[in-house]
């Protein structure tokens, strides 16, 4: 995994050069918003140079839906999880969250950029955790779950900490709270990792691999706690996994991509048992290697 350069990367946070203390979920309190999706793709296009990875991609994620992403390696579901949280650049298309654009625009028949402004402001929703957890090694563990509500949102820092050792209690760390993360298990960096994500109250939780890294002895716990956090928030989860019983029991759909596109998408019951198109079901076959 490349060196993170974003300090969204190295947070799975929206960066600290704001003061901006939106309310997450304010949106959806107005009349219109009960319908809007939480997360929209308008014909989404992204290249690298001259590589074309999504191209025409539509989708849409309501609000508290959970949603797999399944496809094959190189198919394009980290660079749709890094688009949402704004890691890499829209080539062309729109993004929308609760409604409003995150990067660019129609104004007058142009596709314009929203302002930086505008786009930090969305991005304080959207929480991420990442396969390589990507902790601050410098701070120690505390510190690196109070660091993006002080500095971004503008939570007092008391309010923060005492909501931090409540976030610890919850992934089982509340032992750990001035330890650095070098010193710790990957497992248990990676509960550092969501009860970071999770202090920013996100309405949108960005999960890529996360327990691709671990040691198999510890994915168990690590999916523990976000099956828990499935069962007792409402956040909108976009779920990258290879465990595909935690993507049926936690997911309400799945969508399965081949190539930049949608090849098809149901509720996990429909498309594990019987997928409908051919490419999901040897991919099916490939994966969970008895069907
Ligand atoms: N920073 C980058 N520069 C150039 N190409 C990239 C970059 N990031 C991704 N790609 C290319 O985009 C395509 C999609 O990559 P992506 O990482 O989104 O796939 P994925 O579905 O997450 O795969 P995997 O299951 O292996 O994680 C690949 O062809 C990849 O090589
Ligand atoms: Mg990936």
């Amino acid at each position: 995994m490349p060196t993170p350069t974003d300090p969204a990367e190295a947070s799975g946070q929206a960066p600290a050069q704001t003061a901006a203390s939106p309310q997450a979920g304010a949106a959806a309190e107005t009349s219109s918003a009960q319908d809007t999706p939480v997360i929209a793709f308008h014909d989404v296009e992204k290249s690298f140079g001259p590589n074309t990875v999504l191209k025409d991609l539509n989708f849409s994620v309501q609000r508290g839906e959970r949603v797999t992403l399944i496809g094959p390696s190189g198919s394009g579901k980290t660079t749709i999880l890094r688009l949402v949280m704004t890691l890499e650049e829209l080539t062309g298309g729109y993004i929308f969250i609760d409604g409003e654009p995150l990067t660019h625009e129609e104004r007058d028949g142009r596709r314009v950029p929203v302002s930086k402004a505008a786009q930090r402001k969305l991005r304080t929703r959207i929480g991420m955790v990442f396969q390589q957890f990507n902790l601050f090694p410098n701070m120690t563990v505390v510190e690196n779950i109070i660091e993006a509500p002080v500095h971004v949102l503008g939570m007092p820092k008391k309010e923060a900490l005492t909501k931090a050792h409540d976030l610890l209690q919850q992934v089982g760390l509340g032992d750990k709270a001035d330890a650095h993360p070098t010193s710790l298990s990957g497992g248990q960096q990676q509960r550092v990792a969501i009860a970071r994500a999770l202090a920013m109250d996100p309405e949108i939780l960005l999960l890529d691999e996360v327990t691709s890294a671990l040691d198999p002895e510890v994915v168990g716990e690590v999916l523990g706690i976000l099956r828990r956090v499935a069962e007792t928030t409402n956040v909108t989860m976009l779920i990258v996994t290879h465990e595909m019983q935690f993507a049926r029991d936690v997911s309400h759909r799945v969508m399965m991509f081949d190539g930049g596109h949608v090849v098809e998408s149901a509720p996990p019951e429909e498309l594990f048992t019987a997928p409908k198109h051919e490419r999901t079901q040897r991919f099916l076959s490939a994966v969970l290697g008895d069907h």
